[in-house]
């Protein structure tokens, strides 16, 4: 695990921008794992410009969506397919056929599990994972609880992230209650993690994940055992790592 120090969300959004559009120059038809939440907002606002001024060219790229709500179709505004199309790819040249997000209206959850793992392993890896983290150390809905979940599942969200979420919702009631959302192996098969954190709110799961037990109560803590994972995280999110004694030999900063 490397961490890169931002100075604040923009330092990071623009540190994240500059990642995802190099692995984009290096691999013109890269697998690019896509998160949502508000996390990789500024990040994807970063992608758009680099698009517009012909940096970088996502007409041949293919993405895969981490998670989706359970009933929310593609069209409802707090559906991840509509945040996607909203704040990323309606604004590139990245042909829609090629973005994958799980469809939470799939009358068979569990065979839209199955088939989104196959979509994923058709693909032949995720080059670049992009992760946001919870509160509570989830990565995609990989919830706190007592396993790893393998493939792509679906699960029943915890309180607080339905708390969490709220805010995106006119109430907490219309939060869904369940979701679905790739694996843990499926992430931990990217070639490439990217995993981004903003805010105070950040630092106890950023702190336990890079520092605490390997557990699935801390399901980002995981990540301690792929060879290639990127922290970007602003000052507020690092307040606890830069207590810890051991920060200096894993956080870059510059
Ligand atoms: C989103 C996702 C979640 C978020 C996490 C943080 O696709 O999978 O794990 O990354 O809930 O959300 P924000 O960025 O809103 O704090």
């Amino acid at each position: 695990m490397k961490i890169y120090a931002a100075k604040d969300y923009d330092d990071m959004s623009r540190k994240a921008g500059n990642l995802i559009a190099a692995q984009i120059t290096m691999k013109p038809d890269a697998v690019l794992g896509l998160a949502t939440g508000s996390t990789p907002v500024g990040a994807y606002g970063q992608l758009i410009e680099k698009c517009k001024a012909g940096d970088i060219d996502f007409s041949r790229i293919r993405s895969v969506n981490l998670d989706e709500y359970k009933g929310l179709s593609g069209e409802h505004d707090q559906s991840y397919r509509y945040f996607m199309n909203h704040n990323l790819f309606d604004h590139v040249n990245i042909d829609k056929a090629r973005t994958n997000v799980p469809n939470g209206l799939a009358e068979d959850p569990e065979a839209e599990c199955r088939r989104y793992d196959q979509v994923i392993a058709d693909m032949d890896g995720i080059d670049l994972q992009l992760l946001g983290i919870g509160g509570n150390g989830h990565i995609g809905f990989n919830e706190p609880c007592e396993v790893f979940e393998k493939g792509t599942h679906v699960v029943t969200l915890t309180e607080e992230t339905r708390q969490s979420n709220a805010r995106f919702f006119a109430s907490v009631d219309e939060v869904p209650t369940h979701a679905l959302t790739m694996g843990i192996q499926n992430i931990m098969s990217a070639k490439k993690v990217l995993l981004l954190a903003s805010g105070e709110g950040k630092a106890k799961a950023l702190y336990d994940s890079c520092f605490g037990p390997v557990t699935p109560h801390v399901p980002a803590s995981v990540l301690q055992l792929h060879n290639d994972v990127v922290i970007i995280a602003d000052e507020a999110a690092l307040t606890l790592i830069r207590e810890n004694t051991h920060w200096e030999s894993m956080v870059y900063d510059n």
